[in-house]
């Protein structure tokens, strides 16, 4: 039996055009499928120009009792999560949804105890283990709005997310364990923390056994605390606004923002998202390779999934330990029948040879998706014939941290699929194409700005501490509606292809980076004066990072591979190693206006090789350099 409530195209289309016609009455029929505690009073307020967006105004429900509470009855010995480790040969370990309740139930007893009340902020930096999972629901349970900051950040990122939620708490573990790799974790805490006076309280998940430094009175770990708690802990009654989570995201500007979260709208959207695009039957199988500190992982590895009371499979390590057929070996060992993951694993996998995949079976596939990223025709097609054995539809999902949950995607097996397009607005979002003056392009076969014109219940409400910047970062471009920062084409079926960002925003392996972000943090090193950062395309990555720089006079005679060692060792230090410039070029000057502004666009088309059509120079100031930086492009 689907737990789905569109199973044909003709369903799709006629639902479709209610939830247009009748947006909250469509979207109250969805929210009526959880356990509230208190019925809302008022659908929906909204003004895309002040902005303010309420759903469920006056509503009170609290999302775990929605993961896992009202599933205890029927499903409780039903599978909830499974935990694959880094390690093949080390043991999995599976919850049932009563034994994930009674765990969650615990944590949130150790946030207690641990001086986390509701709306304090907790700050979550943690490798893909179970307590992750248990941790954020955790204090979804208490009321305490979640930070997840992935654990490839480095101290100094982690310090910016600390300080811009003001967290008293965070969450760590000792290390991680990454393929063959043990990174520590605590240490990089430790060090961020020497510039977060506001944090009082570290809880260490012991995960690899390594000493690590506990400061006494501030640093305690989880199993000595895990002793002092029952299982019980009532679920806090939330205000369908009150905030669920903050998410750090990238944007044009250097410093990334806390993309808000609230509790109702997000609980209905990231249900009734995943329950119709995957398409899941009772005894199914899924699982998504995303880590918990992106988006994907949060509305799509624990909050869908187990609202829907599915069975979810969270991976601790990488697709290529102990060799590129993990991620296959994975899906054999527990019958995945539904497997969502990145373009960019799925080429690299795909560079790694036919042949790997061969032993394996795959037989239990039924549905495969991707998301973040677009996804080229050649990777669409090997993921279609080699893993999915033509056999699996292919749902393209197009969102962002900001929607919460997905916006434009096939519903498996029921809308058709097309190789590299996202292809149809799922119910209740009404996307439309804007052209460069701010006009709407109504016609087919055309190309524009990606903005959404009315509002979902799973979209961001502000950035955390920062309405203003909500406000001039989405909702001023064009005006009374959300911008999403994409480009895309609509065909002359009325389907969409996301072509990619048209902000300063860099997409690399799935991951956002503002060039400004890199920039400010390329410019920490006092050998450099100025740089500037493009994306370029790049056959794994999607998009590579491209810096140009320019030198100190005291620098100019270093080699190329000393300057790339320091620029990776300040982008390590500042951002992570996930932010290093594929490409380095040193050059003596940018190209200016005489404003003084970079002209990337100039930058662009160096870095992706269009040298023949870099484009009108004669309004800059210094249209010379462009010569001197075609000739020294590497
Ligand atoms: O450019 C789009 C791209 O990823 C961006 C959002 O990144 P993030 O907030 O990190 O969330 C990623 C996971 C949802 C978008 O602005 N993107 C995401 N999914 C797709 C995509 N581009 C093309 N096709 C997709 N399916």
């Amino acid at each position: 039996m689907k737990t789905s409530d569109i199973h044909s195209f003709a369903e799709y289309e006629k639902t479709y055009q209610i939830s247009i016609a009748q947006p909250e009455a469509f979207w109250a029929e969805q929210a009526e499928k959880l356990t509230w505690q208190k019925k809302w009073d008022k659908v929906l307020e909204w003004d895309f120009v002040e902005p303010n967006i309420q759903w469920f105004v006056n509503g009170k429900i609290n999302i775990t009792e929605n993961c896992l509470d009202r599933h205890l009855d029927k499903k409780g010995d039903k599978v909830a999560l499974i935990w694959e480790p880094n390690d093949p040969d080390e043991k999995c370990i599976q919850y049932t949804f009563k034994e994930l309740h009674a765990e969650v139930g615990k944590m949130a007893n150790v946030l207690k105890n641990n001086g986390v009340k509701k709306g304090d902020r907790v700050c979550l930096y943690m490798p893909m283990i179970p307590e992750l999972a248990i941790s954020i629901m955790a204090c979804a349970r208490i009321g305490a709005p979640h930070s997840v900051v992935f654990a490839g950040f480095s101290s100094q990122a982690l310090v910016g997310r600390v300080e811009d939620t003001k967290a008293k708490v965070v969450l760590t573990s000792d290390g991680a364990y990454r393929g063959t790799k043990t990174i520590p974790i605590k240490t990089v805490v430790d060090e961020a923390v020497l510039s977060c006076p506001l944090v009082d309280k570290i809880i260490v998940v012991q995960r690899t056994g390594e000493d690590v430094n506990m400061q006494p009175d501030r640093d305690v770990y989880l199993h000595d605390e895990l002793k002092k708690v029952n299982a019980i802990c009532p679920p806090e009654a939330m205000d369908a606004e009150d905030a669920l989570f903050i998410l750090y995201t990238s944007g044009s500007t250097g410093k990334p923002k806390g993309v808000v979260h609230t509790t109702g709208g997000y609980s209905v959207f990231v249900d009734y998202t995943f329950r119709n695009v995957f398409q899941m039957e009772e005894d199914d199988i899924y699982w998504c390779t995303a880590d918990i500190g992106w988006v994907t992982g949060h509305s799509y590895l624990v909050y869908g999934p187990l609202i829907a009371g599915a069975t979810t499979v969270m991976f601790e390590g990488v697709p290529t330990y102990p060799n590129s057929g993990r991620f296959w070996d994975v899906i054999d060992k527990y019958k995945i029948t539904h497997f969502y993951t990145a373009p960019t694993a799925i080429r690299a996998l795909m560079a790694a040879g036919e042949e790997i995949v061969k032993p394996y079976s795959l037989a239990s596939l039924r549905v495969l998706g991707s998301v973040g990223e677009p996804i080229n025709e050649e990777a669409w097609q090997w993921y279609n014939k080699n893993i999915g054995k033509e056999k699996c539809p292919i749902v393209d999902t197009w969102w962002q941290t900001e929607t919460g949950g997905i916006m434009i995607s096939s519903l498996a097996g029921v809308t058709p699929c097309f190789p590299t397009m996202a292809a149809y607005p799922l119910p209740g979002i009404q996307p439309v194409l804007m052209d460069k003056d701010g006009n709407e392009i109504t016609d087919n076969e055309v190309e524009g700005y990606l903005c959404i014109k009315f509002p979902w219940p799973g979209m961001l409400r502000t950035t955390y501490g920062d309405h203003e910047r909500f406000k001039k970062t989405y909702f001023s471009a064009y005006k009374g509606k959300y911008f999403s920062g994409d480009g895309a084409r609509r065909d002359s079926r009325g389907l969409y292809r996301i072509i990619g960002r048209v902000d300063d925003v860099i997409n690399v392996s799935g991951h956002r980076f503002g060039t400004a972000e890199i920039e400010n943090a390329i410019n920490q090193n006092i050998k450099i004066v100025e740089s500037a950062v493009v994306g370029y395309p790049h056959d794994i990555k999607g998009q590579g990072i491209y810096a140009y720089v320019i030198l100190t006079h005291d620098a100019e005679n270093e080699s190329i591979e000393n300057v790339k060692t320091m620029i990776n060792e300040t982008i390590i230090k500042e951002i992570g190693h996930i932010a290093k410039p594929d490409k380095v070029q040193i050059v003596k000057d940018l190209p200016k206006t005489r404003s003084g502004k970079i002209m990337r666009r100039i930058l662009r088309k160096i870095a992706e090789n269009e040298i023949s059509n870099v484009g009108d120079t004669s309004s800059l100031l210094n249209p010379q350099v462009v010569e001197d930086i075609i000739q020294g492009r590497v």
